[in-house]
């Protein structure tokens, strides 16, 4: 059986490139897993609590039967994207990459739970081109504030001392969503109460056995 092409293929550079096409399709790989495969794409200020949350939704839901795999910036940015820094351009590029590598994750039917602060609207609108209908986007809120006072890796205080430039919220903007399909609020709430609504929503997004 043949399939259509995965959603995040764009454009090709050069005109002499044809496309090949799957025999498996996107209907056998749903019943194969149990679920339909997407991205869930967390988006959020450093420290707002991603990683945490990511980590925590990828073992729930593998414990629970669903194909699922993280993919987080600062792993991707060890391999994939070794080659790119923090400037407008790079981080434009580096979610261009991870965009198009989650779509085929996501193709591939897993239920793939994305980490990157991905601060431009328009890149993670990119992001959820490439991907399709299965994109869903979810805020990991928590004020400058809380998350400069966090400060788990270090890095506010040393970009408030001048010695990171190009840091999302000290000196490179952080665009939050205008609409989105979830709102996780870290303010307030514990790491476990975050995580529940999330497996909550994924649960009810990605029913298991209903293919
Ligand atoms: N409700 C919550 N959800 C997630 N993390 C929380 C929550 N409440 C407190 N925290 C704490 O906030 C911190 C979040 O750090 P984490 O590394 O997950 O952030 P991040 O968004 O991945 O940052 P970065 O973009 O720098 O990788 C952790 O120390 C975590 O324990
Ligand atoms: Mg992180």
């Amino acid at each position: 059986m043949t399939d259509t092409p995965p959603a995040s293929s764009g454009p090709a550079s050069s005109g002499n490139v044809t496309r090949v096409e799957h025999r498996v399709s996107s209907e056998s790989r749903r019943k194969h897993n149990g679920h339909a495969g997407g991205v869930l794409w967390f988006t959020g200020l450093s420290a707002s609590g991603k990683s945490t949350l990511a980590i925590e939704t990828e073992s729930r839901l593998f414990a629970a039967g669903y194909q699922a795999y993280m993919l987080d910036g600062d792993n991707l940015r060890h391999g994939l994207n070794s080659d790119l820094g923090f400037s407008p351009e790079d981080r434009v590029e580096n979610i261009r990459r991870v965009g198009a590598l989650a779509a085929l994750f996501a193709d591939a039917g897993m239920v793939v739970i994305c980490a990157f602060i991905s601060p431009y609207r328009a890149d993670r609108d990119l992001a959820r081109a490439a991907a399709g209908s299965g994109f869903h986007e979810v805020h990991i809120k928590a004020d400058l504030a809380t998350c400069e006072a966090r400060d788990v890796k270090g890095l506010y205080r040393r970009a408030r001392a001048g010695e990171i430039p190009d840091f999302t919220g000290i000196s490179a903007p952080y665009e939050p969503p205008e609409t989105c399909e979830l709102v996780i609020d870290t303010n307030q709430n514990s790491v476990a109460a975050s995580a529940e609504e999330i497996f909550r929503y994924v649960k009810e997004k990605f029913p298991l056995g209903l293919v």
